[in-house]
């Protein structure tokens, strides 16, 4: 029995190696394994075994089961890596080129500060409106109560494209196109990049956002005025916050006036970023100039509004500690990583 148990064993060898596919070591095993194989021939045999020999025999026996079928489980893992390998081979795919990073986007701060705003205004009752940053002297200037030779025309560095058109200096060249085109009331938001011929600085920039509101109703007054960006400015800021109005001069409101904020770096004791005043002026606002309404079609006695206009990098240099203008249009994605929301 020995003997042809070691025959059976170079048999199962010689046949192994001819084994390529799974169903190859299906057969394989069915052979030497299954209920018509040498194994259990062997079992048989084994009665008619002498009794003093049988332990031996049932080993031997044993011995090469075990050896059977340890082999062919190490060709079954050699088989499956050898066709996954083969799978991949064919779809092309390099297992051993580095993983891919995801990267997760963000909103840049200047869209998510404009998308705040908007969503507080939204609330508040007001529809969002845009226009041109390619625009006329006529709806920048001239429809503001800014006349040709107006001194106040000299606090816009104007880039001219031709004697009449321009870049936008501010998004207050949406009011007029408004009130032509919609009757009171009117609750608009307009927002979007302005444009003035500046040396560029950490403070400044040729291009920059702004977003101006606008209300137009039949008794708009001045306390709306107030009551209107207290609330927005609270929402914004998600605090209460000191506000401090200046009188000051823009030829399409009367009266109007430059809005402060106690200053959030050093909360109103003085710091580099108010230059040590506690302040820091956020917006320019009034109520419309009748001038202004006239212009736009609508009658100003009947009719009164209010409206302003904020610079948006202007309120997130403030929020974020934000030292330089420059980083918001350069595009660096260390500076851009660093803000999740406002
Ligand atoms: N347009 C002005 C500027 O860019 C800001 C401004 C001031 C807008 C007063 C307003 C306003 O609507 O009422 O300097």
């Amino acid at each position: 029995m020995q003997q042809s148990i070691d025959q059976t064993r170079q048999q199962f060898l010689h046949d192994i190696e001819k084994v390529h596919t799974s169903t190859d070591l299906e057969e394989l095993k069915v052979k030497f394994l299954g209920r018509k194989g040498p194994i259990q021939d062997f079992m048989k045999q084994l009665k008619t075994v002498e009794s003093d020999q049988r332990r031996v025999a049932g080993k031997l026996i044993n011995d090469l089961k075990v050896f059977i079928t340890d082999q062919c489980a190490e060709k079954e893992s050699r088989l499956i890596s050898h066709e996954e390998n083969l799978q991949l081979e064919s779809e092309g795919i390099d297992i051993t080129l580095p993983g891919r990073k995801k990267f997760i986007g963000r909103k840049h701060p200047l869209t998510a500060a404009m998308d705040q705003m908007v969503d507080i205004l939204m609330g508040m009752g007001f529809s969002v409106q845009t226009g041109p940053d390619i625009d006329t002297d006529y709806y920048n200037f001239q429809v503001l109560n800014f006349p040709p030779e107006h001194p106040a025309r000299d606090m816009h560095d104007t880039f001219y494209i031709s004697p009449h058109v321009l870049l936008r200096t501010h998004t207050s060249n949406i009011q007029a196109r408004v009130m032509e085109q919609h009757k009171p009331p009117i609750r608009i938001i307009a927002l979007g990049k302005s444009y003035r011929n500046e040396t560029i600085t950490a403070r400044s920039h040729v291009f920059f956002h702004q977003l101006e509101a606008v209300y137009i109703d039949k008794n708009a007054t001045f306390a709306d005025l107030l009551a209107t960006l207290n609330e927005f400015l609270e929402k914004l800021f998600n605090k209460k916050i000191e506000i401090r109005y200046r009188p000051s001069y823009f030829p399409f409101v009367e009266p109007g006036m430059e809005v402060d904020i106690s200053c959030l770096v050093c909360e109103g004791k003085g710091c580099s970023m108010c230059k040590h005043s506690g302040w820091l002026e956020i917006a320019g606002a009034g109520m419309i100039h009748p001038e202004v309404l006239k212009q736009g079609g609508i009658d100003s006695e009947s009719f009164s509004g209010f409206a302003w206009g904020m610079g948006l990098e202007r309120l997130v240099i403030i929020l974020k500690k934000v030292q330089d203008i420059r980083l918001f249009s350069e595009n660096d994605i260390r500076f851009l990583n660093q803000f999740t929301s406002l």
